[in-house]
């Protein structure tokens, strides 16, 4: 059975992609931050596709708990096949003007760094397989007021998925990005977004959000044999949202 990781699997798009993923026959391995109760309730239903489901609390931005994460993964399953590096946020919304070095950081480090320390740990135990990326629309628009530095670091995945795709690519490593626009998560609470309905009735093509759903199923079908020759690609899953 092939075997996948996801990063921030405990709600949203990781905990969706979690059982997508299950649902396609992987064993899957997730962390989450903080929401081990949701975390058991993901495991759970997960497990119920008749695959192995694990999850341990990481920190995404810690190489130590992510490289004692990966030890785990490579003991329980010894191989991975397909990664989603899908922890990220925006846990608070600071102008240029508002902002300091540590707050750039911080967004930095959740939403680009993470990235780098999960491709770094995990590829080692991948013979052929797939790194997925979760970005943001903002990589193109710059985000809402006090998106910035989330803006800067979801355009950065989009360069590092260009240079691993060609990095990665003879050894059979396929590397992806997706985009989500508009997706009904606890992302935007924690962002204090506002009203995402009433923003997706003016300026989503297709007048409404996402669900976390909608983007799990492109990202099993990126993860799929389906999609053996997307490499290097951006997939946007946002009802047309270009403003
Ligand atoms: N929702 C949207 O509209 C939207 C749009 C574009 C892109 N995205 C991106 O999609 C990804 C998933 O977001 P979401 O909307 O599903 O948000 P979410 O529901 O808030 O989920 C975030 C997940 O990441 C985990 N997490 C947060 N910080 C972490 C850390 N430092 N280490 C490990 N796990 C961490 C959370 O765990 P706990 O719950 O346990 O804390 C949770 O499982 C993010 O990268 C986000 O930037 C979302």
């Amino acid at each position: 059975m092939p075997t996948a990781v996801v990063t921030g699997g405990s709600t949203g798009i990781g905990a969706a992609t979690v059982k997508a993923l299950a649902k396609a026959g992987y064993n899957v391995a997730f962390t989450y931050l903080r929401n081990r109760d949701k975390a058991e309730e993901v495991t759970r239903e997960a497990a119920s596709h008749g695959v192995r489901v694990i999850h341990r609390a990481a920190d995404a931005t810690s190489w130590e708990e992510m490289a004692q994460f990966a030890e785990e993964v490579k003991r329980q399953f010894g191989r991975v096949d397909a990664l989603v590096a899908n922890a990220g946020g925006l846990p608070e919304r600071r102008t240029l003007d508002e902002s300091a070095l540590d707050y750039w950081r911080r967004v930095v480090d959740l939403n680009l760094t993470s990235a780098y320390i999960a491709t770094k740990l995990f590829t080692p135990l991948m013979e052929k397989g797939v790194v997925i990326y979760v970005s943001s629309v903002a990589a193109y628009t710059g985000g809402g007021r006090g998106a910035f530095a989330y803006a800067a670091a979801k355009a950065g995945l989009l360069g590092l998925t260009r240079a691993l795709a060609k990095e990665l690519g003879p050894r059979g490593i396929r590397v992806v990005a997706v985009l989500p626009g508009l997706i009904d998560t606890p992302f935007h609470q924690k962002a204090g977004t506002g009203d995402i309905h009433a923003w997706a009735a003016n300026a989503v093509y297709l007048r409404r959000v996402g669900t976390p759903e909608e983007v799990a199923e492109v990202i099993a079908f990126l993860a799929s044999e389906k999609a053996s020759y997307i490499n290097g690609a951006f997939i946007d899953v946002n009802g047309g949202w270009y403003g």
